[in-house]
């Protein structure tokens, strides 16, 4: 039988045709995808990159929950006009710890990637409470209750077991201590010794100091609440890594 007619068999049998197409595409797709699990340099490691401390985790979590993706992406794209309003475009290392990741693809708001360290806590305790009291014009829809909402972090510690089976390089120091730092983080000056565990614990593996901030979120040191966890999550988002000393290849040295 010449090679044509073997074809031709082929290309009568849909059900034959169709397995022979999968067979043809799975090789090409493993070329292409499967090396990039294990070259080192996929993504490329940046000082300054830490696992999110628990409470962070927590106001991803809640950010996740109420869809703020649904209007606001994390991921500011190598283009001139995206580079001067947000700051340095994203690298692919900034969300290697997110699982999942916050992208997004819709900016009814502005890309919160840089959000970190824009405003001030007040601010944004101000701004999720009632958009328009900031912002007159403002469509977001407001998150008041999030500081009426006493924060649930019970079951902390498998958010952080989950993640590291994802490849977050949680230590088991972190995930024992895990309520701990959570407390530690949204309640300044009530334990030092406890704040300092915290900071040592993560710049550690961040490889640099100052990416860690700890504050009374929501200005109410009575209770943890839902606004603590989210305000510690924007105010970090963009901050770990220091774009005053990265360098990389820029724009320029692209064309
Ligand atoms: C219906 C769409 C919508 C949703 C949902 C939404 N936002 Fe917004 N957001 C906006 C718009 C529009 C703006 C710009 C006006 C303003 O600042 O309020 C904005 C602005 C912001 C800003 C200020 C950004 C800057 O750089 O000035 C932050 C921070 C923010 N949103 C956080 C959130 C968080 C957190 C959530 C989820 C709890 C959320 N948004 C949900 C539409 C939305």
């Amino acid at each position: 039988m010449s090679f044509m007619k073997r074809h031709a068999t082929l290309e009568r049998h849909s059900l034959l045709l169709t397995v022979g197409i999968l067979v043809v595409v799975s090789i090409g797709g493993l070329v292409e995808i499967a090396p990039l699990f294990y070259l080192e340099n996929t993504i490329e490691k940046v000082q300054g990159m830490r696992p999110y401390t628990p409470l962070e985790l927590k106001g991803r979590n809640i950010y996740i929950r109420e869809g703020c993706y649904t209007c606001h992406s994390q991921m500011v794209r190598p283009l001139r006009d995206e580079v001067e309003r947000y700051g340095h475009y994203s690298l692919a290392a900034e969300s290697m710890y997110d699982h999942p990741f916050q992208w997004g693809s819709k900016r009814t708001g502005p890309d919160l990637a840089r959000v970190g360290n824009k405003y001030s806590d007040e601010w944004h305790l101000d701004h999720l409470i009632d958009p328009r009291s900031v912002v007159p014009d403002s469509i977001m829809p407001p998150y008041a209750f999030l500081a009426e909402k006493k924060l649930h972090f019970d079951g902390i510690e498998d958010d952080l077991k989950a993640l590291r089976l994802a490849g977050v390089p949680y230590t088991d120091d972190m995930i024992a201590n895990a309520r701990a730092d959570l407390v530690a983080q949204a309640s300044p000056n009530m334990d030092y010794d406890a704040e300092d565990a915290l900071v040592a614990r993560y710049e550690a593996i961040a490889e640099r100091k100052g990416t860690l901030k700890i504050s009374d979120y929501d200005r109410n040191p009575a209770k943890i609440t839902e606004m603590d966890a989210l305000i510690a999550y924007l105010q970090m988002t963009g901050t770990l890594v220091d774009f005053s000393t990265y360098e990389a290849d820029d724009l320029n040295n692209r064309r």
